[in-house]
């Protein structure tokens, strides 16, 4: 029997250690087999019960903002709302202070050729907008991060369109989530449907994991990609396709360096919910 620091049976010369010592992965849990080799945290059963306790008061607080999204209404207003709505929850809003420069406001309002990261201010909601509302909240240490379109009254056909392309590009990715399927997947459903509605898929922002920090290990490309990593119990991510009329690159606004619009300015459309992977699928944790 020879030994680790023996030299190798092959004749290369080498320790046996440096050279055909077998790895055994099998005796890595799954668990730590992601964290090695992808640095994903699959979520234990006590953090998943509590990231679905901050998804859930997440979901509820976008449920009362998009009720009171009417015209007339700031988007400024939406963002007071969404203090007292933590407050009341016992939460606290992500995106307050988070990056560089800090982000100033609770939640972001993305209006019509706005892709992502608006910032509420106190222009009113008019018939004919399209407002993304996404909320990010933190509960007892734990993160949910969810988004929703509304429409403001009758709005264009081009924006209904995007609206409603948007909403179905995250359903059919979701419907791909489950172990056996890998994250590319979820890009392929949404890039195919959307060009096929004659829409653009924003490659500038991607899903996240997410639960145990705001954004953590996988990134979610929701175009084309060759991300081979398989889904596997545990796993908690976002789905939040960005969904173009026209083409699909985003400019940064120079002042603000938050607010992404279209390039040919034409509307934009985002929907956005927070996943767990499970033995048989998925569960979507962002439901009020
Ligand atoms: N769902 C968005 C994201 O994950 C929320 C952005 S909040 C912001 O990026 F603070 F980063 F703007
Ligand atoms: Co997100």
């Amino acid at each position: 029997m020879i030994g680790r620091n023996d030299s190798c049976w092959c004749g290369s010369g080498k320790k046996w250690k440096k050279c055909h010592y077998p790895e055994f992965p099998a005796d890595l849990t799954l668990a730590q087999q992601y964290l090695k080799n992808y640095r994903i945290v699959l979520k234990t059963p006590e953090q998943v019960e509590k990231i679905g306790r901050a998804c859930k008061i997440t979901a509820k607080i976008l449920d009362e903002l998009c009720k009171a999204a009417k015209p007339g209404v700031t988007t400024q207003s939406l963002d007071e709302l969404s203090r007292q709505l933590h407050s009341k929850a016992g939460a606290t809003p992500a995106p307050l202070g988070y990056g560089s420069p800090p982000y100033p406001k609770s939640i972001c309002t993305s209006l019509n050729e706005v892709i992502c990261h608006g910032i509420p201010d106190e222009r009113p909601l008019q018939e004919g907008d399209i407002l993304n509302i996404d909320v990010s909240s933190i509960v007892d240490g734990f993160f949910g991060d969810c988004s929703r379109m509304v429409m403001i009254g009758n709005v264009s056909e081009e924006k209904r369109h995007v609206v409603e392309v948007a909403l179905r590009c995250l359903n059919l990715a979701i419907n791909v989530c489950r172990p056996g399927n890998a994250i590319w997947q979820i890009g392929k459903a949404i890039e195919d449907y959307a060009t096929s509605c004659g829409c653009s898929v924003v490659n500038q922002f991607v899903g996240h994991g997410v639960g145990i920090s705001f954004h953590e290990p996988p990134e979610i490309p929701h175009h084309y990609n060759q991300i081979m990593t398989p889904f596997a119990p545990g796993m908690i991510f976002t789905i939040e396709p960005m969904i173009n009329a026209g083409v699909r690159e985003g400019i940064l606004d120079p002042k603000d360096r938050w607010t992404v619009r279209t390039k040919d300015l034409k509307p934009s459309a985002q929907w956005e919910h927070t996943l767990l992977i499970t033995e048989k699928g998925h569960e979507i944790l962002t439901i009020p």
